[in-house]
């Protein structure tokens, strides 16, 4: 019997870089684009205290592996220190050998900077030089590091319903970019009014979206990344409106994306409005910014294929490398 290789979630730490998984998601697009993979949507089941069992199962056809992230999605009584706990099991689509069970909360932030990076790579302008973000909680401090590894970013604006979460996440910040300017702003139009890309990637659960149209600078591109229900935003219809749109999967964005289907469901923006998956933007077959005054949106709310492409990128560094513990399951 073949053995399984356990990856914690301190080792992924370790293993699982910004660095190495922005080429990686945008591989990973591109194979979601060309139908080169197999996945089903998101499946939750929620429970009375607010905490919700995700399942996202995929498959990546040209490196012949498959698995499912299995994850929760804290409620409000959720443990404070470990908000997002899960695990991906990564099988040989080939031979049916579990081959590795990797933690699944670190990929969950690294592999969706990195795919927001990978997305403002192709859709961003060159000269970006500053971001906004809007959220400090895990994901925001990630994009913030993530925005400065694929442009030369000189400032970050910080912004949070809680300020106390803004000076957490800047003294964070602070020695993982030395020589940015990390700015704490007391609104979301302070936040956004400068900045080149802007990030939403606050927890928000609702339909009270903060970020408008009209506040945006010439030229910028948003990744909107935090809201990740049918019923949820962040955007203003604004915003939508005012951007030449991309997602990351039709299927699952027309169902999940809440910042596209509320303003679709009340006919204020119409299907044919939206450009299409970002993929595409990847491989030519779709334009992506057109000119450098025009906004860009990148609506994302991550798809599984990203969980097993990242667990695959584990495994192989945690064997290269002997690290792991290897177990007869
Ligand atoms: N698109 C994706 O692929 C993807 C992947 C993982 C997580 N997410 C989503 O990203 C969001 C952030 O995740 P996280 O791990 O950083 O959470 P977190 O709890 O670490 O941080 C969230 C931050 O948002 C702030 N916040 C909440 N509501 C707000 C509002 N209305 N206005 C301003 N600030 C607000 C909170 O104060 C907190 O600081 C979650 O909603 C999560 O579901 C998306």
């Amino acid at each position: 019997m073949n053995k399984t290789l356990i990856v914690s979630r301190e080792l992924c730490e370790q293993l699982l870089t910004l660095e190495d998984c922005i080429p990686s998601m945008r591989d990973t697009l591109i194979a979601a684009s060309k139908n080169e993979i197999k996945m089903l949507q998101r499946m939750m089941i929620p429970h009375d205290s607010g905490n919700m069992l995700a399942i996202m199962p995929a498959s990546l056809l040209s490196t012949n592996v498959t698995g499912s992230k299995v994850i929760i999605f804290p409620g409000p009584q959720a443990k404070k220190d470990r908000t997002n706990q899960g695990i991906v099991p990564l099988f040989d689509t080939e031979s049916g050998a579990l081959l590795s069970i990797v933690d699944g909360e670190v990929i969950t932030v690294i592999r969706t900077a990195a795919t927001s990076a990978a997305a403002t790579d192709v859709l961003a302008r060159k000269d970006a030089s500053s971001v906004a973000i809007m959220g400090a909680g895990n994901q925001g401090r990630a994009h913030a590091r993530a925005m400065k590894l694929i442009r030369d970013i000189k400032k970050v604006y910080i912004w949070d319903m809680f300020p106390a979460a803004v000076d957490a996440a800047i003294e964070a910040l602070k020695p993982a970019m030395p020589g940015v300017e990390l700015i704490p702003c007391g609104s979301p139009e302070e936040a956004v009014k400068d900045a080149d890309i802007v990030c939403t990637v606050t927890s928000t659960k609702g339909d009270a979206p903060f970020l408008k149209g009209e506040w945006l600078k010439e030229g910028s591109h948003v990744n909107a990344v935090g809201a990740c229900s049918g019923s949820a935003r962040e955007i203003e219809t604004s915003v939508v409106k005012r951007a030449r749109v991309f997602y990351d999967w039709e299927e699952a964005s027309m169902r999940d994306a809440g910042d596209l289907v509320i303003p679709l469901n009340k006919g204020e923006i119409k299907k044919e409005d939206l450009i299409g998956e970002i993929g595409k933007v990847m491989t030519g077959e779709l334009v992506g910014r057109e000119n450098d005054s025009q906004v860009t949106l990148f609506e994302t709310i991550g798809i599984s294929v990203e969980d097993i492409a990242a667990a695959q990128l584990i495994y192989e560094k945690a064997k290269a490398q002997g690290l792991g513990v290897a177990v007869e399951i």
